[in-house]
């Protein structure tokens, strides 16, 4: 990814990461197989997330920072230690964010009729990740929207913005549900180029709302369908749930009219690791019009 991100192993339910020189060892359930790297190098860890069926907590070494300032390779993202085991970043999602970026550079042809800017979704955005990589490669070309149900992901967002001078561009921080909005946005009759939804198997908006992938996955393409710009745009869809094969994913971007399926790329998403085992985490399928 970048020499300031490393997989430096994972097994037996956990992962071995750097970040920024910091070694980091927390929670992956889905790597059940065994470690593969030396006990002495899992215990290099400054920082361990330790989770029982009672309680959730960081143990943090002395010497350990608070917040990390990750360097990637287009932009740079603030972690912290979250109380539910996260840091603020999903780096499988790096292969996105370079296409995200590539798309975006498309300038001119990414271009709305009737509108200079081109209007970008994100949706289920989290901290911002694929925002920020949009942004990196359209700036000032782009309207972006980044919505979150969750406000502490939105204000984690708008740190990130200003960590990378992004907040003077034309972006919105929504926090809301996303059926909600997008159902708002098409009464409004509002579309847009670029849709990048990362939709989780479970959430929770405003007013308890509950989201789940498996009863509410059909609604969302429907809306996606309605929202997509017909020409000159691009969609990334991905997926944590197993309960999806990448072949889910291509057959739900193909009830899009405008997506030809031939046209569609499916990908796993695996964080590579040099000496230890890769973790694989997601999948994804993604479609642009965009030469
Ligand atoms: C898997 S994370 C997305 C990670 C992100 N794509 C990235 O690469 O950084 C899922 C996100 O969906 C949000 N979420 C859950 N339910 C939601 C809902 N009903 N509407 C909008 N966002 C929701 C969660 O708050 C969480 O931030």
């Amino acid at each position: 990814m970048t020499n300031e991100y490393e997989l430096l192993d994972c097994g037996e339910g956990r992962r071995l990461e750097s970040f920024q020189g910091i070694v980091i060892d927390r929670v992956a359930p889905q790597a059940k197989w065994p470690k593969k790297l030396s006990k002495e190098i899992w215990n290099t860890a400054q920082a361990k997330f330790i989770k029982t069926q009672g309680e959730s907590l960081w143990e943090l070494n002395p010497q350990c920072p608070e917040n990390i300032t990750l360097r990637l390779d287009d932009f740079l993202m603030k972690l912290r230690f979250s109380p539910q085991g996260q840091l603020g970043i999903y780096p499988e999602q790096n292969i996105n964010w370079k296409w995200i970026i590539q798309q975006c550079k498309k300038k001119s042809k990414l271009k709305f009729p009737g509108n200079p800017l081109s209007r970008i979704l994100n949706g289920f955005a989290y901290t911002g990740g694929s925002t920020l990589a949009a942004l990196a490669g359209g700036k000032e070309t782009l309207e972006m929207i980044h919505l979150d149900a969750s406000k502490a992901s939105i204000n984690w967002t708008r740190d990130n913005l200003l960590l990378n001078h992004f907040d003077n561009l034309a972006t919105s921080l929504v926090v809301e549900d996303m059926i909600k909005f997008m159902q708002r946005e098409v009464n409004r009759g509002n579309r847009f180029n670029g849709l990048i939804l990362d939709p989780p198997a479970f959430g929770r908006a405003k007013g308890g709302k509950t989201w789940k992938l498996q009863r509410d996955f059909p609604e969302l393409m429907k809306l996606c369908t309605k929202l997509l710009q017909e020409e000159n745009s691009f969609f990334v869809l991905s997926c944590h749930d197993p309960f999806y094969t990448k072949k889910d994913l291509k057959e739900m971007l193909s009830t899009i009219p405008a997506i030809k399926s031939k046209d569609i790329e499916t990908l796993d998403l695996v964080i590579p690791s040099e000496k230890g085992n890769d973790l694989p985490n997601g999948i994804t399928a993604r479609w642009s019009s965009l030469k």
